[in-house]
């Protein structure tokens, strides 16, 4: 469903060109769920960015579902590191804001409808008429993953989406969004600097090193989809996978406070 063929970002930074990835090849079959780790600044989020299409390759391709990407990619949902919610609209003019723009808008009512079910699912209900800046950071993320799947895209990029939530909520939204994943055939990009939550989530954790961004480690997770997000790790099959991994990531999280 996505590939990246030997792509590689630069920015310019100030003048001087910037490397953040160097040659990814990267790619995630329908329906698949591919968590991303990496130390910070290793070019995940730039990962998610030319998936999306808002960035472009400064080399090699990158395709959605055998095209390439040339321009806003419009059957992916994104929800992006940093929210996005509109300051002057209210929670749940915010969470509703895809149904008034898709090409064939939904009429008012089952508007309401959809996004009253949508902030009981993220645990909303009763903010309904506050405004962002009213918000929690962990409320305002949720709010922001509404808003994204009310849209009910095929396909899901979330950027660190549960970052902000309390260990509780976080273990209630992975089993939401294990279900969805069921539910919808989604494919899905996550990325996380929770090894356990990539592990929790994923078919395929995927280990970036530092900038530049590469990819060094591969590992299938066999949990399969029917998975139980609470009483996974309790197995000894996640242990050793977090061992595995975590003796990886921890390198190049080590070269990174050394730089
Ligand atoms: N639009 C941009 N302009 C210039 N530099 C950028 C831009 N976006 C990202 N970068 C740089 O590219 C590198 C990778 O950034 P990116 O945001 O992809 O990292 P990340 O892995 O998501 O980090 P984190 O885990 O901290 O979110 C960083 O050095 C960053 O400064
Ligand atoms: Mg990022």
């Amino acid at each position: 469903m996505i590939e990246l063929k030997g792509v590689s970002k630069e920015f310019d930074a100030r003048g001087v060109r910037m490397l953040a990835l160097d040659t990814i090849d990267l790619a995630v079959e329908a329906e698949e769920f591919v968590a991303l780790v990496g130390p910070s600044g290793c070019g995940k989020s730039t990962v998610l960015n030319l998936v999306s299409g808002l960035l472009r390759p400064t080399r090699g391709e990158v395709r959605y579902d055998g095209a390439p990407v040339s321009g806003p990619n419009r059957r992916v949902g994104y929800m992006t590191q940093k929210d996005t919610l509109l300051p002057w609209r209210t929670v749940e003019d915010n969470i509703g804001i895809a149904l008034e723009l898709k090409c064939r808008a939904v009429p008012s009512a089952e508007r309401r409808e959809r996004v009253s079910a949508m902030m009981d699912l993220v645990g909303l209900s009763g903010f309904a008429h506050h405004y962002p800046a009213e918000l929690s950071g962990g409320m305002r993320k949720r709010a922001a993953l509404a808003r994204m799947l009310i849209y009910e895209p095929e396909t899901f990029l979330l950027d660190e989406p549960f970052g902000a939530l309390d260990a509780q909520l976080k273990l209630i939204m992975h089993q939401e969004l294990l279900r969805l994943t069921r539910a919808r055939k989604l494919t899905v990009v996550f990325v996380t600097h929770d090894l356990a939550e990539a592990i929790t989530l994923a078919d395929r954790v995927l280990v970036f090193t530092g900038r530049p961004g590469r990819i060094r480690a591969e590992r299938k997770i066999p949990f399969g989809r029917e998975r139980d997000a609470v009483r996974l790790r309790f197995l000894p099959e996640f242990g050793a996978l977090h061992e595995e991994l975590w003796d990886e990531l921890k390198d190049e999280v080590v070269k990174g406070t050394e730089a």
